[in-house]
Order: structure tokens, then C-alpha cells, then sequence
């Protein structure tokens, strides 16, 4: 993925961008000292140790041990792909990311810039047909009768999918290239014996957008009754159902305004709500709400307000919303829950009743908490003691799942007290288990200990790495060709990096080594505390590399010895022998000590 993408522009983009910008538009930072703080957005806790360093362009928490580039930040904490990365980077530094030129023309498979441009095209298209088409009196003519204005239409981009095989085919694919690639867009399903035809045929079309308001994929509702219903984009490289959510970029600043975001079931609830001033509101697109959704949600405000039909299937969703929800419950954050009732939807309701009676209905929602507990309350017989020991039994799967943190210490509480049972004696560990093999839980301790024995190696690339002013430094750097210590082949990698590109910083040499087995080395010894002081790391340096080079001359004189003996010397083997002894004998007077 990464090889698409220049090397020397992703280390432009890294010497460009500042971390402490990227970060702080997510994570409010304080300075201290030379450095950023602020409460790790990664682990709960309450002093901050995750911290911004501004020289290194790098990102480290203390507590938990998360760590990065801007890339990487960006990556985790937004859940971003390398590329939507990058791409997010450069827009914010006014660069363009280029393409790598090679003999491959077409559209570039995986970037996804072409694809978007592609979805952009079409959504202009559909919303054209919708206009234009000589038959595009049958949607229009539906969406009045759904009572949606053509403001609200326009608002949200809808479009007309107009009837036939190739009417998107025709405007857009106009050559092999294209067709392949809106075949990957999936807006051209690709026939078995050759040729395509359009996925979408007469519906009316919902562009879907991502974070950042870039149309990714579309759901189509058919005109009136048809079968299926609602037909949505497949997966694509752009496009992850359970990622995205539909309208959340329309509505950010509503979200923002309000505190909270309100999620419904259809395309039709939130352009509806919305029609009515309840701008919040945001869908999930057919699948259950992830638990990347919360994590994304719980991002842009601290409340999130499930709106699910009254029916059992409506209630069944709703079980699996608090399921996902649970392990992103932070403190601070809520989740609580609104039955409609039976039969409608928030698009009917709120046409039925209007914004002021929905408004009041949200504030009768069901904390999240009440509704787990009610739930499984009604699944047992409290009068019973078996009954209260059932109830413990099926909420330890459930209160196993959030994160450690005082609603979880609450929600202990309260089982101990329905189930009349002391909270010590409850078989719900205090503090939730790590997700098995997660990196950051390994490596935490690790970074984190004080005094690591250091080889010399490996303060040298740690020097290096976090210094890469320091290569200017270096002279004569054959001495160390031959040193066969672990951790050279790395030093000699770095080395050659540098020597080859100037002025990289910590971050953009960490992202050069991001597709090679040294990359997670050296995060952790871009955040290793070194143990010297800033105006003596020169000297420090040197140091270093002098005791390397003796160590490399006495394994070259070790196999001079060997060699001597096994096989003899030839004369200037012998000359370098006996100055690799003389050397070696000054050395010892000097230093007896070292080795
Ligand atoms: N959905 C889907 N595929 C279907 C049916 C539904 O992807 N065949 C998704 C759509 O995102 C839809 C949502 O589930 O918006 C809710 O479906 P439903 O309640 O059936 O539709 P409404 O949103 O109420 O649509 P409408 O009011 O247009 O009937
Ligand atoms: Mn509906």
C-alpha cells in the first residue's frame, strides 16, 4: 500500500505537517517544557502522560505505551487507512500527494484518490438525472409524497438512478481504464462473459459520505415498492459498512452544538429529522452499530441516543448496540436508549408530531445502565435467590466487557445490590483484561522502564534516531563495516537512510522503515528516555562510536589470529594485523578497563 505512495513525499509530508497541530485538532494539548501533554485520548487515566514531542514529530504515551507519527496518530485515533492518512496530512499542509510514476497508467488501485474522484462524478450525475431525466418525474413525484422538500433533497445530495443498463456506464465509462475502476467503485457490477451494467437502476440515490465529506458509496431506495428495498454500495476499497455512518458529516456541527448524536435506522429517518430541525441525527447503513461507530460517535460528543423501532426486531437491535457499546464506555460517556412505538419510524413520527414533541421523547430515553439491568431483571425471578444468582450470572459477561473506570465500579455496585450479594464476592474481575495481543500492552513496560541495560548499539541508534543531526557528526563510518554485534544491520540501515536523505525527522525515519521488521524497534527507541544531557549528546555520540569501532577492531584482529593460524596471512593482512595489535595494546594502556 505504502509503496504507492513516493517515500520522499511521505518524508516531505512528516517534515512539513506538526504533530502538535494534527493532535491538538483532536486532543487538546498543554505545554510542558519542551514538549505537549495531555490526557492519553488511547487509556483512561486521569494525569496526562501522553506526550507530543515537537523535535522527534512524534507521539508517546507513558502510561500505556501507544505511540506514532502524525500518520500513525491519525491511523489509530481516527481509524484511518495508511492512505486516507496521508491524504488527510497533505490536505492540511496544501501538498498533493503524487502518484508513483511506473509502468502501470491506470487508475491508481490503491490509493483510492481515482475512486473517490469517481464517486464524485457520480453523485454529480445521479443528482443531474434527477433534474434532467425524462423520467425523473417518477422520484421526484415520490419524494414529494414522502414529504421531502427540495431544499432538504438538495441539502443531502439526493439523486435519480434512472431505469436501464448503462446509463452511468455510458456517461462515465468511456474507456477500459474507466470501466475497471467503476467496476471497483461498485458502480458497475462486471458480467461474467465480459462488459458491465449499472448496479443502480431506477432508485433514488443517497450519497454516503466519510468523515471528511467525500462521497464513498451510495444506497439507493426504490420508487415505491420493489424488492430489494434499499440497495447500498458493496464493500470497496473506500467504503466499510460498519465504519461509516450515514449523514455524520452533514451533521457534525449540530452534533457539536448539541452535546449528543442521535442514531436511526434509515437514510429516510435522518434526512427527515433533519427536514424538521433535528439535525443530529445520523444512521447506521443496515448493519448493527459497531463498535467502531461508538468509538467514532463518542468522539464528536459524549452522548449517543439509540432510536430504535418498539418491535422485537427493534428491541433485538438494541441489545446488540449495548453489547458493542459497553467496551467504549469511557467515563464521561453515555449511551441511553428510545423506543418508538410500534409502527413508526422517526421520519413518520416527527412528521406526525412535529420537532418540539421528538425533542421531548429523546430525554425519556433509557440510560444504559437502567436498560441493561431492567433487561436482564426480566429474565429472572429477583424474588428468588437462584433467580438473583441467575441475574449475576448473565451481567458478568456484559460488566466484563467495559473498561475499567468508575462507571464500571457503579454499575458493580448495583449488581451487588440487586443480587443482595457484597461486591467483593462478585466474579467480575475489578478491572478489565486487555485485548489479547494488543501492542500497546506489551510494549508499555518496556518503554517505559527506566533503565534498560543499553547496549552501545543500541544507544547509538537511539541517538541517531533521535538526533538525526548527529549524521552530520559522523565521519569515517567503514570502521564499523565489519562489526558483527545484534542491532548493526539496523544502526548500518539507519545509517544509510540518513546518509541518503538529510534532514529526515524521528517520525518520517520511523515511516521510511514502516514496511520493514525494524519499525517497531525503533518506536520504542524513538521514545527511549536516554540517559544524557541535551548539550552532551555529541560527545556522548562519539563516544559511542569509538567504542564500537574498538570492538569492531578486535573482532577483526580475533580473525586475523584465527586466520593466521589456520590458513596464514597474506602481507597486508599481516601489515593490519600487526597495527590492529599495536593499536590494541595503546588502547588497553589507555583504557584497561573497556570492552
Ligand atoms: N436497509 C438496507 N437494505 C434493505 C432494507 C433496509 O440496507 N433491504 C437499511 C437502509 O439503510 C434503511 C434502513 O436499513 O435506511 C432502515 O430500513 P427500513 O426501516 O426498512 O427503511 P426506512 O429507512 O424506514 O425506509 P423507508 O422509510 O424509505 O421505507
Ligand atoms: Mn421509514
Amino acid at each position: 500500500m505504502a509503496g504507492r505512495i513516493p517515500k520522499q513525499f511521505i518524508d516531505e509530508l512528516l517534515t512539513r505537517s506538526d504533530i502538535v497541530d494534527v493532535i491538538d485538532s483532536y486532543v487538546p494539548l498543554k505545554k510542558a517544557g519542551k514538549d505537549y501533554k495531555a490526557c492519553c485520548p488511547f487509556h483512561e487515566e486521569k494525569t496526562p502522560s501522553f506526550t507530543v514531542s515537537v523535535d522527534k514529530q512524534f507521539y508517546h504515551c507513558f502510561g500505556c505505551g501507544a505511540h506514532g507519527s502524525a500518520i500513525g496518530f491519525l491511523m489509530d485515533y481516527e481509524h484511518m487507512s495508511f492512505v486516507e492518512a496521508v491524504e488527510d496530512l497533505a490536505a492540511r499542509a496544501g501538498l498533493k500527494v503524487p502518484k508513483e510514476a511506473g509502468v502501470f497508467t491506470g487508475p491508481d488501485k490503491d490509493s483510492g484518490t481515482d475512486l473517490l474522484e469517481i464517486m464524485r462524478e457520480a453523485a454529480r450525475f445521479y443528482r443531474q438525472q434527477l433534474r434532467e431525466h425524462p423520467q425523473a418525474g417518477r422520484a421526484v413525484d415520490y419524494l414529494k409524497r414522502r414529504g421531502i422538500t427540495g431544499e432538504i433533497a438538495h441539502e443531502f445530495g439526493l439523486g435519480f438512478a434512472p431505469d436501464g443498463w448503462d446509463n452511468l456506464l455510458r456517461a462515465l465509462g468511456k474507456d477500459d481504464a474507466s470501466r475497471e475502476a467503476l467496476a471497483r467503485a461498485g458502480l458497475v457490477v462486471k458480467k461474467d462473459s465480459g462488459g458491465y451494467y449499472d448496479r443502480f437502476r431506477d432508485r433514488v440515490m443517497f450519497p454516503i459520505e466519510d468523515h471528511r465529506g467525500r462521497v464513498v458509496a451510495f444506497g439507493g431506495r426504490v420508487i415505491d415498492k420493489g424488492e430489494p428495498k434499499y440497495l447500498n454500495s458493496p464493500e470497496t476499497p473506500l467504503f466499510h459498512k460498519g465504519r461509516e455512518l450515514y449523514g455524520l458529516f452533514h451533521a457534525r456541527e449540530a452534533i457539536k452544538r448539541e452535546n449528543r448524536v442521535l442514531v436511526v435506522e434509515g437514510y429516510m429517518d435522518v434526512v427527515a429529522l433533519a427536514q424538521f430541525g433535528v439535525d443530529f441525527a445520523v444512521a447506521t447503513l443496515g448493519t448493527a452499530t459497531t463498535r467502531d461507530h461508538l468509538e467514532r460517535l463518542f468522539r464528536h460528543a459524549p452522548e449517543v441516543i439509540f432510536c430504535f423501532d418498539g418491535d422485537r426486531a427493534g428491541r433485538e437491535a438494541a441489545w446488540r448496540a449495548l453489547d458493542n457499546a459497553l467496551p467504549a464506555l469511557r467515563e464521561g460517556w453515555q449511551a441511553s436508549f428510545l423506543f418508538l412505538p410500534e409502527g413508526e419510524d422517526p421520519d413518520t413520527l416527527v412528521r406526525k408530531e412535529g420537532r418540539d414533541a421528538f425533542l421531548a421523547r429523546l430525554k425519556t430515553a433509557i440510560p444504559l445502565p437502567d436498560y441493561l439491568f431492567d433487561n436482564l431483571m426480566r429474565q429472572v425471578d429477583m424474588n428468588r435467590l437462584d433467580g438473583r444468582a441467575r441475574l449475576v450470572e448473565l451481567a458478568r459477561p456484559l460488566l466484563s466487557k467495559m473498561p475499567q473506570g468508575i462507571l464500571r465500579q457503579m454499575m458493580l455496585d448495583r449488581l451487588a445490590e440487586l443480587s443482595r450479594i457484597s461486591v467483593e464476592k462478585l466474579p467480575v474481575p475489578a478491572a478489565a483484561a486487555e485485548p489479547a495481543g494488543s501492542f500497546r500492552a506489551a510494549s508499555s513496560s518496556r518503554t517505559r522502564g527506566p533503565q534498560e541495560p543499553a547496549s552501545n548499539v543500541r544507544r547509538a541508534i537511539a541517538l541517531l534516531l533521535q538526533h538525526p543531526e548527529l549524521m552530520e557528526k559522523m565521519s569515517d563510518e567503514n570502521r564499523l563495516a565489519d562489526l558483527d554485534l545484534p542491532g548493526m544491520p539496523l544502526f548500518r540501515a539507519l545509517h544509510q537512510l540518513l546518509k541518503n536523505s538529510a534532514k529526515l525527522n524521528t517520525a518520517a525515519i520511523i515511516e521510511s522503515f514502516s514496511d520493514s521488521e525494524y519499525k517497531h524497534h525503533l518506536s520504542r527507541l524513538a521514545v527511549w528516555d536516554y540517559p544524557a544531557q541535551a548539550e552532551n549528546l555529541e560527545a556522548e555520540f562519539h563516544d559511542i562510536l569509538n567504542r564500537l569501532s574498538e570492538t569492531s577492531a578486535k573482532q577483526r584482529t580475533e580473525r586475523l589470529l584465527h586466520k593466521e593460524s589456520a590458513q596464514g596471512l597474506d602481507q597486508a593482512e599481516k601489515d593490519e594485523l600487526a597495527r590492529l595489535l599495536s593499536l590494541k595494546r595503546d588502547i588497553s594502556r589507555l583504557s584497561p578497563s573497556r570492552h
